[in-house]
């Protein structure tokens, strides 16, 4: 079993946005075993990178396309995008500082955070799209 599981109460869209929360969810995964099985700080550094641009990526494609339908809490959620991408590049410094408290913390926030906000605040585009007949 994975550490993060993919599991069909996740399902947003049927389309982009699930495929990059599918690849966010390998990321955490093999971020997860990196750090778990004591890779050095260049495997793990190199993954945390990754996570970090991918999530900038997707962030940015999911605004736009909550944007391209009207989604009504589009600005509430781009606040709820910014913490988050301050507090991954905030875990990122002290990672790249030599913090090894963090090193243990990162899957786990990664984890705990994507699935919570996936869950509650990106299910809310869901609801919306299905009550508007758009979905
Ligand atoms: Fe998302
Ligand atoms: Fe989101």
């Amino acid at each position: 079993m994975a550490y993060f599981e993919w599991a069909d109460d996740l399902v947003i869209d049927n389309g982009p946005i699930d495929r990059d929360h599918r690849h966010l969810v390998d990321l955490v995964n093999e971020l997860h075993t990196a750090t778990t099985q004591g890779c050095g700080q260049e495997v793990v550094a190199k993954i945390l990178n990754s996570l970090v641009q991918y999530t900038a990526e997707h962030l940015r494609m999911e605004e736009q396309e909550m944007a391209a339908v009207h989604f009504p809490h589009l600005e509430r959620h781009k606040i709820g995008h910014l913490k988050f991408t301050e507090s991954l590049r905030d875990l990122q410094q002290k990672y790249d500082a030599g913090s090894i408290t963090v090193a243990s913390q990162l899957s786990t926030v990664l984890r705990d955070w994507l699935s919570l906000h996936i869950r509650r605040s990106d299910k809310e585009l869901l609801t919306f799209m299905k009550k508007s007949g758009k979905k």
